[in-house]
């Protein structure tokens, strides 16, 4: 008996890194896996089908059930084309995992437009289109009476909702996810749908090709010790909440080696307050009481 045993998940990304982690998980615990990536460079540049087939070859030989799919999750009819995959393949669809992202890190002076939009497009968009495609098929599912049990579980990032510097790009985008994650998740749940978020940290080629992260993130020497920065560490949170008896919804979860932290969403704290419009001689005064 497997936890994810008769369900059917779609994984963005998933032809290495994290993603990868997560299709392996997901067969071995019994779910049949739609396992998408197009394949590109850590900038998201090219393109290599073979990718997700591996992934695909690897599942298969160790007895589970899955199906390769490129399509560019950015495009909104490829978004379409991939949820289409996991009904027409496997006659259903109960898991959407958005885990597919890319890097182009830059300090903000000397950021392209490119290099803006290109991030900004994989991630929130990315996120988007096949959210909002499994979405509508899981509202037909509702209106045509099925009872939907569906999970989303989408990728954000300590860059964005903490900050990093050298990632405005990027860090808007996953902070972007987070607030994603927060109305998806009250929008749908009247039709029967999940939405929560993780912010992973693991050892891939996203981090292993960042400056100052590179040296941290290597497996420990000692080979008995344990590899926090393993990216299979990540998954069993992932395969957790894709479950269908796991209640959790709009929650987003920091997961790192054997931590898993919840967040706080963005909250009110110190108040001014009168009965009049306020003067800016007035503010100049009273302003430090709210600190900063
Ligand atoms: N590695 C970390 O510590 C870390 C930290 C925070 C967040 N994340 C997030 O986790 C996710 C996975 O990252 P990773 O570290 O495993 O990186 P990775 O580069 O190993 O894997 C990402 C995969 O996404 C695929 N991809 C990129 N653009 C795509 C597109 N448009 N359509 C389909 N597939 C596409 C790539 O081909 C790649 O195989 C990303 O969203 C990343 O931002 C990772």
């Amino acid at each position: 008996m497997g936890a994810l045993d008769g369900r059917i998940a779609i994984i963005t990304g998933a032809g290495r890194g994290i993603g990868r982690e997560h299709a392996l998980l997901f067969a071995a615990e019994g779910a049949k896996v739609v396992v998408n990536d197009l394949g590109g460079a850590p900038d998201g540049s090219g393109g290599d089908r073979s990718a997700a087939q591996l992934v695909v070859d690897e599942i298969v030989a160790a007895g589970g059930e899955a199906v390769a799919n490129a399509e560019d999750i950015t495009d909104w009819d490829g978004g379409k084309r991939l949820i289409d995959t996991a009904v027409e393949t496997f006659g259903n669809l109960h898991v959407l995992v958005n885990n597919a992202g890319i890097l182009r890190d830059r300090v903000l002076v000397n950021m392209s437009e490119e290099e803006w939009d290109t991030v900004i497009d994989v991630h929130l968009k990315g996120h988007f289109v096949p959210l909002r495609h499994a979405a509508a098929f899981w509202r037909q599912q509702t209106k045509d009476g099925v009872e939907v049990k569906a999970s989303v579980i989408n990728t954000s990032s300590t860059s964005g909702l903490l900050g990093n510097p050298g990632q405005t790009n990027y860090g808007a985008a996953k902070a972007g996810i987070g607030a994603l994650t927060i109305i998806a998740a009250e929008e749908l749940s009247r039709y029967g749908i999940r939405v929560n978020a993780i912010a992973p940290a693991a050892r891939t080629r996203l981090t292993e090709q960042t400056p100052g992260l590179s040296e941290i993130v290597q497996a420990p020497t000692d080979a008995s010790a344990f590899d926090i920065w393993d990216p299979g560490n990540v998954s069993p949170l992932v395969a957790y909440l894709a479950a269908e008896g796991t209640p959790t919804t709009g929650k987003v979860y920091l997961v790192h080696g054997g931590q898993i932290r919840l967040f706080q969403p963005w909250t009110m704290t110190k108040t001014l307050e009168k009965d009049d419009r306020w003067t800016v001689a007035q503010l100049q005064t009273e302003m430090p009481r709210l600190g900063g």
